[in-house]
């Protein structure tokens, strides 16, 4: 089994906008050390020193694919945007401990907020071979921030639900006023997306459930230790030891 695979170049296959802020990426190359969704990449810049963590929205081992949704907000990003289909990128893979798919229930609950959407796919696709009964939901602050990711859902046989906080697409409010408004019956909750978001759930839902956390990252592999945070059984890095945590490790002040 590989791990971490250094100095990994992919070729973009496609890159292609999908709202004013969100470009979608197909990129191929070696993914084996890919073993879990929810695990990133680290993208190499052309001219910057620091690479850029993306998780991964869905990769295939028989394709040799890999789909990243990333939304422009620096030079980084922009960059990417810019990478035309035949680009070599370099590509740290196989990062992140990923989301465990052991605990789940029967009934999964994938909540996702904005960008953090991305990692959910290939966890629903993971959870629908397992024959477990998935329901996502995503929450975006305004219809124009919806990526249409809900079909992507249901093409592989989950019902998505949409939550806008302005209510211009789907239920008024946040994931967990779907959650109540539905009567969605979740035995367990993987999420990913901003941290009141998280936080919200972790200290609001009374059902188990793990979230994928976000810092501002060095190497991507817990060398630089510059990505630490303070958990119930202490300090771990969320490039190495997460991004994903169980709800009861996480300190919420
Ligand atoms: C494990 C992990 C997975 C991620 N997955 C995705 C993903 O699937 N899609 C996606 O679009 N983004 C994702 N991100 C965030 C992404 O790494 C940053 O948006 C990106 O590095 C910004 O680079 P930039 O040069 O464009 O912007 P910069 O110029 O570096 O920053 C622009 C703005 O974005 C903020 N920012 C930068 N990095 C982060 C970060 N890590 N967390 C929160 N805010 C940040 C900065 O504070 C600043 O306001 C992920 C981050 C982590 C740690
Ligand atoms: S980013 Fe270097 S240890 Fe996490």
């Amino acid at each position: 089994m590989l791990t971490t695979n250094i100095n990994n170049d992919f070729k973009v296959i496609s890159n292609r906008r999908l709202t004013h802020k969100t470009w979608v990426m197909t990129l191929g190359g070696d993914t084996r050390a890919i073993t879990a969704p929810g695990q990133f990449v680290n993208v190499a810049i052309p001219g910057k020193y620091l690479r850029r963590p993306i998780s991964i929205c869905d990769y295939s081992h028989e394709r040799g694919e890999l789909v990243l949704l990333y939304d422009v907000v620096g030079e980084g990003t922009e960059a990417m945007s810019l990478m035309a289909p035949g680009t070599t990128v370099n590509l740290l893979t196989g990062l992140g401990n990923g989301f465990s798919t052991d605990p789940s229930h029967d009934h999964p609950l994938l909540l996702g907020g904005g960008i953090g959407c991305a990692p959910l796919l290939n966890l629903a696709r993971r959870l629908r071979t397992m024959g477990k009964s998935p329901v996502a939901v995503l929450g975006y602050n305004t219809a124009a921030d919806s990526f249409g990711m809900e079909r992507w859902f249901e093409e592989i046989g989950v019902e998505a639900f949409i939550a806008t906080v302005d209510g211009s697409l789907g239920t008024k409010g946040f994931v967990t006023d779907v959650i109540r408004e539905k009567g969605l019956p979740g035995d367990y909750f993987h999420a990913c997306g901003p941290m009141p978001m998280l936080r919200a759930l972790c200290t609001g839902l009374d059902i188990p459930g793990e979230v994928s956390i976000e810092s501002r990252m060095g190497c991507g592999f817990g060398a630089c230790v510059c990505c630490s945070v303070e958990t119930a059984n202490g300090a771990k890095r969320i490039c190495k030891d997460g991004p994903v945590f169980r709800k009861e490790e996480l300190i919420w002040k």
